[in-house]
């Protein structure tokens, strides 16, 4: 019964349908798919139209919207498609019209802050993780993003200006904060610098900054190593530098290496085999040869090489004489 009178109803429908239809001479979906004998209101309810088949996905708030707050001329295929046709654009512009870059239907709310900072190559962190979003993007409205750069000279030049300890400006660093301070600090302590114009490493390696670079001047800070270890040198006793007349270019014969052992100067190469060959490990200190530590040109075998035994090596061989330089001179590397 029920079912006949819908029946009856629906052919009342047809027979004047277009004329009444305010949808426009477009519409190709049956009326039934939306409407239903009890009135032209729609009940949501039963209605069989599926909106996801249109080119317009229905999610998030707007399953709640009436169908009129979007097609307000009932003409449906006149509904404009983009985010920011139907909603004001809050950002003034400012951050471009593709609204789904952080946007979804379900809520105005961003919960990815910092994954977009990330993007844009300024990711929130260090000195930069806990401030609030207005302390950065200073526009009078929160809402406007406008570009300001990633540059830290952008927003810190003040204080690039004001520095006295050291005077950036003065000593002509760089505007290019990152090569000294790094984005993952807390301060501007330069603790982080990249130091690549005099290495830091092995005896270098000391964290206060001030042990080179006396009262916090940064600049005309020597490089050679006879400068600062000036003192050093004065008060070598093993071997006695200054008497030995060893070069103050220290570098000849040392790195920065710790307790300044081991001298890396060529020895091997220069003068006699010490430690690589036959006679390395088998000394303990110089004067094992040299036995006058003020004079490096003088040295011995004998020490080592008792007299008899190294007869006996020498059985026949002419020209022997147990004597240093003869050694050198048949033996100049120590070798048999
Ligand atoms: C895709 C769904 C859909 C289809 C199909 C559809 N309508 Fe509608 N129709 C609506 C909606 C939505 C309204 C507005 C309802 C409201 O006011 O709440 C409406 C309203 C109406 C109204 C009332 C107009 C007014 O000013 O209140 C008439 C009359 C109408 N439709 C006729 C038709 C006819 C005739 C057809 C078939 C040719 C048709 N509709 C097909 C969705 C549809
Ligand atoms: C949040 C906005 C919004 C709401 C709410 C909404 N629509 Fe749409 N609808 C659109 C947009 C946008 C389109 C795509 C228009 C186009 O480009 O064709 C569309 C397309 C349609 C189409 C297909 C038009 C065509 O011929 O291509 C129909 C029919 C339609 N809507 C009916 C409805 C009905 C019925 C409701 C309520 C149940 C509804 N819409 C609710 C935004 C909305
Ligand atoms: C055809 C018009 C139309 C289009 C296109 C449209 N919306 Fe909507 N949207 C509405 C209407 C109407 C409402 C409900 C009224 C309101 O809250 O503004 C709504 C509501 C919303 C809400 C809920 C607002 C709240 O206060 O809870 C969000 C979020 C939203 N839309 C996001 C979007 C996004 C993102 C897009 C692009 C993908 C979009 N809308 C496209 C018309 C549209
Ligand atoms: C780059 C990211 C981004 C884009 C693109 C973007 N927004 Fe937003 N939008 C935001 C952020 C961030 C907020 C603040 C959200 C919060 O506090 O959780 C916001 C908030 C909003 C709000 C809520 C304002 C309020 O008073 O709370 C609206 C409305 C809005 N956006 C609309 C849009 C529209 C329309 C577009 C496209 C023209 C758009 N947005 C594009 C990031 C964006
Ligand atoms: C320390 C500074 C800083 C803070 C704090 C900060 N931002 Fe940003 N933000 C930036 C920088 C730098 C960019 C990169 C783009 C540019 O040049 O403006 C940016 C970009 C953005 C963009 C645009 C992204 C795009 O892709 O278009 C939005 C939106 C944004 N921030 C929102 C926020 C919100 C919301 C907060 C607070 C939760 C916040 N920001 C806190 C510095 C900051
Ligand atoms: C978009 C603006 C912006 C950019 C770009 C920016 N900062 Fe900041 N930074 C701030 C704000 C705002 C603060 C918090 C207020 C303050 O202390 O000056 C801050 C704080 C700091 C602090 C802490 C200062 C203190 O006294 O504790 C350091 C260090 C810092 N930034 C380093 C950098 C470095 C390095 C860069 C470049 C990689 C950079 N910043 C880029 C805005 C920015
Ligand atoms: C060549 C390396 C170098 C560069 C480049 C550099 N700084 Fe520094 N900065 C330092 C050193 C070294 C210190 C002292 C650190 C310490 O005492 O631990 C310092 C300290 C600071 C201080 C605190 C000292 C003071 O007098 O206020 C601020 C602020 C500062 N820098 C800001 C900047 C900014 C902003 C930039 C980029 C525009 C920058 N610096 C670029 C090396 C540099
Ligand atoms: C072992 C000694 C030594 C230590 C330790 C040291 N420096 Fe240096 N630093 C130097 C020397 C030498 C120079 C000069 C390099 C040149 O002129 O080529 C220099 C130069 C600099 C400069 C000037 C770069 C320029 O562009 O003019 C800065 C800035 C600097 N150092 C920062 C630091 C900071 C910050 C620390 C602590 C983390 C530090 N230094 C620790 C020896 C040292
Ligand atoms: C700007 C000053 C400065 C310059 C230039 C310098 N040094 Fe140093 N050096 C220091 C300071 C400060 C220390 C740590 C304190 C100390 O042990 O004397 C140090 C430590 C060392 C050590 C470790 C000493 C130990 O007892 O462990 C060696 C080795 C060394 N330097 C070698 C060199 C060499 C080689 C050069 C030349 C390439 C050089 N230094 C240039 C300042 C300097
Ligand atoms: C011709 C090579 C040579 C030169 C040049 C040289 N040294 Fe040495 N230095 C040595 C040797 C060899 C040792 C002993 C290391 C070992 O036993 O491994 C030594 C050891 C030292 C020691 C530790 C021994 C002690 O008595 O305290 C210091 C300090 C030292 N040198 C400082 C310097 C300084 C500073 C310079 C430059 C101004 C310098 N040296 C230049 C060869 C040299
Ligand atoms: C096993 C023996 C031996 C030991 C140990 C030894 N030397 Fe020598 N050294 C020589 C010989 C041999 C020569 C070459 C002398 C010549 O050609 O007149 C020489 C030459 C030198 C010279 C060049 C002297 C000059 O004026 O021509 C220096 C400097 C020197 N040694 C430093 C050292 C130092 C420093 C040590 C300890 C780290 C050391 N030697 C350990 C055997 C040794
Ligand atoms: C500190 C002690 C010491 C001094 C000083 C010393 N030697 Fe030796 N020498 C040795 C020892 C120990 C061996 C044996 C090494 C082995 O068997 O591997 C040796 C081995 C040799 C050999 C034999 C190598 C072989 O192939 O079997 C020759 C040649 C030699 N020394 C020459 C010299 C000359 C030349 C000098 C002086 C410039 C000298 N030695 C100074 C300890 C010394
Ligand atoms: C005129 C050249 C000459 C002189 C001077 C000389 N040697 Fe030799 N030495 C030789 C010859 C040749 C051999 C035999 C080499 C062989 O058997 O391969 C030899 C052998 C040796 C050996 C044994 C090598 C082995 O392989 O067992 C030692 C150790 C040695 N000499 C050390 C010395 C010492 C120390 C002096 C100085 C006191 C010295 N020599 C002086 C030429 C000389």
């Amino acid at each position: 019964m029920q079912r006949l009178s819908f029946i009856a109803l629906l052919v009342v429908f047809s027979t004047n349908l277009f004329s009444q239809s305010p949808h426009g001479s477009g519409l190709t979906i049956d009326c039934a798919q939306c409407h239903n004998p009890s009135g032209w209101e729609l009940d949501l309810e039963t209605m069989s139209f599926d909106h996801n088949e249109t080119n317009f996905d229905l999610e998030g708030a707007h399953l709640q919207t009436d169908c009129k707050s979007c097609h307000n001329n009932l003409i449906f295929d006149r509904a404009p498609n983009d985010c920011f046709s139907c909603h004001v654009d809050v950002h003034q512009q400012s951050v471009g019209n593709d609204c789904m870059r952080c946007h979804t239907s379900d809520s105005w709310l961003v919960f990815e802050i910092p994954e977009l900072h990330e993007q844009n190559g300024f990711p929130l962190i260090g000195a930069h993780s806990n401030l609030s979003c207005v302390e950065c993007h200073t526009t009078e409205s929160s809402l406007v993003f406008n570009r300001m750069g990633n540059e830290c000279i952008e927003c810190h030049r003040s204080e690039y200006l004001a520095t006295q300890n050291p005077n950036h400006v003065a000593a002509g660093f760089s505007q290019d904060c990152t090569e000294c301070h790094s984005p993952l600090g807390f301060g501007w302590d330069a603790e982080n610098i990249i130091h690549d114009f005099f290495p830091l490493t092995m005896g270098h390696d000391i964290q206060d900054c001030s042990a080179c670079h006396t009262g916090g001047n940064f600049s005309d800070t020597p490089t050679d190593c006879f400068a600062c270890h000036m003192d050093d040198y004065a008060s070598t006793s093993n071997p006695n530098h200054q008497a030995a007349g060893f070069s103050t270019d220290c570098v000849q014969c040392h790195t920065t290496n710790p307790g300044w052992m081991p001298a890396t100067f060529d020895h091997d190469e220069l003068f006699f085999p010490i430690y690589s060959g036959r006679h390395d490990d088998v000394w303990t200190n110089c004067t094992d040869c040299h036995t006058n530590p003020n004079n490096y040109s003088i040295f011995t075998c004998l020490n080592c090489h008792p007299a008899g035994q190294t007869a006996e090596e020498h059985d026949g061989v002419s020209g022997y004489m147990y004597e240093s330089n003869a050694c050198l001179a048949c033996h100049p590397n120590g070798e048999g």
